[in-house]
C-alpha cells in the first residue's frame, strides 16, 4: 500500500491530528507529524516507533521561528499535503460584554494567522510535490450562513478569518495547480469537542481524507464537511 506521498500534520499529538497520523500512515503515506511538545507526545511517539513512515517534529504554531526552523530542516523535501489541523477554542463561557482583546488575539494567532504563515514557509515544499494540496481545518462555526445561534465571538471570528485565508490562497495558487480546501470535521469527541460530540475521530478523519482525495482544481477553495457536504460561507 506504500505510496510516494508525504503529509505534514500540525497538532498531531492528540485528537483529530493524531488520528490523521494513524490513518495516513496506514494508507502508506510518509507522515511528518508535528506538535509543540514532542517529548510528552506519548501516543504519537509510540506510533512513530511502530512505523517507519511516521516522523515527529517540534512545531509551535505560536512561534514563527519554529516554523522557519522546520521548513529549513525539511529543506528539499516535498510535501504533498499540508494539513493545518492545530487549533484552539479560546476561553469558554465568555459572552458579550466579557471579551478582552488579549484572549481574542491569542486565538486569532493560532487559528487564523499561523496557518497562513506556515503555508508561506512550506510553499517551496508543496510546489515540488505531486499532489500539491493544502487542507485547513476550520469549523462550521466560522460560517455566517450557518450562524443562527450567535455567541462564540472569538472562535467563530478566528475560523471565519481562516476561511477567508483559504479562499484567497485557492485563488492565488490556482495557476500553480495548488489546491486548497477548508474542512469542517463535524462535532467530534475530542478534548475540544467534548464527550457529547456526535462522531468519533475515526469517522471524521476517514471522511475528511476522502474529501481531500476528491478535491480538484475546479472545486479548490471550497468549504466541506467530513461527509462531503458543502458548507455555506
Ligand atoms: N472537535 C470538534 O468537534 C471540532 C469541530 C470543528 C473544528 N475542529 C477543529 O479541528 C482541529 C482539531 O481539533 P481537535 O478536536 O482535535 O482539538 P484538540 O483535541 O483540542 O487538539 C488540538 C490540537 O491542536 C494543538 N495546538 C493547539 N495550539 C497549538 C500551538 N500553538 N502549536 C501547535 N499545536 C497547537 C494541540 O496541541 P497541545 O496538545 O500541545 O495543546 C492539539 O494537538 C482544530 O483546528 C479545531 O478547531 C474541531
Amino acid at each position: 500500500m506504500e505510496n510516494n506521498y508525504t503529509v505534514l500534520i500540525t497538532g498531531a499529538n492528540r485528537g483529530l491530528g493524531l488520528e490523521a497520523v494513524k490513518q495516513y500512515s496506514e494508507a502508506g503515506w510518509q507522515v511528518i507529524a508535528t506538535c509543540r511538545a514532542p517529548d510528552s507526545a506519548i501516543e504519537l511517539n509510540q506510533l512513530a516507533k511502530a512505523s517507519q513512515s511516521v516522523s515527529v517534529y517540534q512545531l509551535d504554531m505560536n512561534d514563527l521561528k519554529s516554523m522557519t526552523l522546520l521548513a529549513q530542516q525539511l529543506d528539499q523535501q516535498a510535501v504533498d499535503l499540508l494539513w493545518c489541523n492545530a487549533g484552539v477554542y479560546g476561553p469558554k463561557g465568555v459572552g458579550l460584554g466579557e471579551i478582552t482583546a488579549d484572549v481574542w488575539m491569542d486565538t486569532l494567532k493560532v487559528n487564523t494567522v499561523a496557518p497562513l504563515l506556515l503555508v508561506q514557509q512550506f510553499l517551496p515544499h508543496i510546489r515540488r510535490s505531486q499532489q500539491k494540496t493544502i487542507a485547513l481545518m476550520t469549523s462550521k462555526m466560522g460560517s455566517m450562513g450557518d450562524n443562527t445561534s450567535g455567541g462564540s465571538y472569538i472562535y467563530r471570528s478566528s475560523k471565519a478569518g481562516l476561511n477567508a485565508v483559504g479562499k484567497s490562497l485557492a485563488e492565488d495558487l490556482h495557476s500553480e495547480s495548488i489546491k486548497v480546501v477548508l474542512l469542517h470535521p463535524g462535532w467530534v469527541k475530542t478534548d475540544m469537542g467534548g464527550p457529547s460530540g456526535l462522531i468519533d475521530v475515526t469517522t471524521s478523519i476517514k471522511g475528511l481524507r476522502q474529501v481531500v482525495e476528491l478535491l480538484t482544481l475546479e472545486n479548490s477553495g471550497s468549504f466541506y464537511a467530513y461527509d462531503g457536504q458543502e458548507i455555506p460561507w
